[in-house]
């Protein structure tokens, strides 16, 4: 694998320790992916990030890199911790855990990464160019940056992110390559009758999780390039992401007339369509619970947008929550909500906003039966993750669930 003086003078130990460990990780995974040499990044996106899933050995990795001068080359911010920084308390988590997750964002702040604690990062200041390259972990927001962006990001895992960050630098495989950003694919999408249940976080995480499900069938896993699709949000297209990453492993799809690159590319030959009896069906597969087992009621995976805190406020102004109902977003969304009044009218209900954290990454195994969602996501991590049971609803119909005695 070519290095240039700089990055061979890094590998060398010239920069540091930690410069050091970061490029031979680097190295380890060009090599495995057979990389012709290192590509720079503009931006990166660093995950595992919640002390759950890092663990006293995480905490000991991130300290020796520290130790041995780890600092950031490029803006880089941080994926969800284990709970609100602010408000764990009230969101019920352990003081010891509480501790040991300060530890973890303390150590991440002092190596130069700004403590966003967001898996929607193009929301809050971390938000590329069409066609640069960058290193994000977090798979919805990777399918988000390469889908709808149209930068250019492999899925990187917890230690090859942070490497790029205190390297500047990338591995030149996978979907930094144009010949690998190219459909293999075609789903024709018939779209619901209703222009309701269009467009809606809940109509696209069910038609990810049908599409998803195709493509983790097939042993090349193509990138699927989806058409019939007029129009979609924002907040339609992150939950489309989520659920696409989670069900069919997917980091990249082209969608016609929507995604910024889908018009270099003819839809392949290959074509499955989807009908909306397939999409209704993967719908109901998410639903194992009913309202006298929900107990527990969690949207914002991903992270809630400000218009969907606009929404939310609306539906629960002037009503008082019956169950324990969880609203996730980044801090920079919640000081948004509290300066447009939107919080107020939120907490006088009686649900908590949960900054910096998610249900999934949060460690609340053990504590709910069942949980009342509008992401597939977060349906898939609920049962594999908590063991919960799950209801799968619309936006506005999980609100309504929140109000049930
Ligand atoms: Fe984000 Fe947590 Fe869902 S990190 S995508 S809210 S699982």
């Amino acid at each position: 694998m070519h290095l240039t003086t700089e990055e061979r003078a890094m590998l060398e130990g010239k920069s540091g320790k930690a410069v050091q460990k970061a490029m031979q990780i680097l190295v380890a995974l060009g090599t495995i992916y057979e990389a012709d040499g290192m590509i720079p990044v503009s931006s990166v996106q660093v995950a595992g990030v919640s002390y759950d899933n890092l663990g006293d050995a995480g905490i000991q990795f991130l300290g020796d890199m520290l130790a041995g001068g780890a600092s950031t080359h490029v803006l880089t911010t941080l994926n969800p911790a284990g709970m609100d920084i602010e408000n764990w308390q009230t969101l019920g988590m352990a003081a010891e855990f509480a501790q040991k997750q300060m530890q973890v964002i303390d150590t991440f702040k002092r190596i130069g990464i700004i403590p966003t604690c967001t898996c929607t990062p193009y929301f809050c200041g971390n938000l590329p160019g069409y066609g640069q390259h960058i290193a994000w972990a977090e798979s919805s927001a990777v399918c988000f940056a390469n889908s709808v962006i149209g930068a250019r990001t492999n899925r990187e895992g917890g230690p090859g992110a942070l490497a790029a960050a205190l390297t500047g630098r990338t591995p030149c495989f996978g979907f930094h390559l144009i010949q690998n950003r190219k459909p293999g694919i075609t789903f024709d999408i018939e779209r619901p009758k209703s222009p309701e249940t269009a467009d809606t976080t809940h109509w696209f995480g069910a038609l990810g999780k049908t599409i998803g499900q195709h493509i983790e069938s097939m042993s090349d896993n193509p990138v699927p390039y989806i058409r019939g699709i007029e129009s979609a949000s924002i907040e339609g297209l992150k939950s489309l992401c989520a659920s696409l990453a989670t069900y069919g492993g997917c980091a990249l799809f082209h969608m016609e007339g929507i995604t910024p690159e889908a018009i270099q590319f003819s839809p392949p030959q290959v074509t499955i369509r989807i009908s909306t009896e397939m999409v209704e069906a993967a719908s109901d597969s998410m639903t194992d619970a009913d309202s006298s087992d929900v107990d527990f009621v969690s949207l914002g995976c991903p992270h809630l947008s400000i218009r969907e805190i606009a929404r939310l406020a609306q539906l629960l102004n002037g009503q008082q929550v019956k169950k324990e109902f969880w609203i996730t977003t980044s801090r920079q969304i919640k000081q948004l909500a509290d300066q447009a009044g939107y919080r107020r009218v939120i907490e006088d209900s009686g649900a908590k906003i949960a900054a910096d954290t998610c249900c999934v990454v949060a460690p609340i195994k053990g504590r709910f039966n069942a949980m009342a969602t509008d992401s597939a996501k977060a349906c898939f991590y609920a049962r594999s993750k908590h063991r919960m049971k799950t209801m799968f609803r619309t936006f506005d119909e999980v609100v309504l669930e929140a109000l049930k005695g």
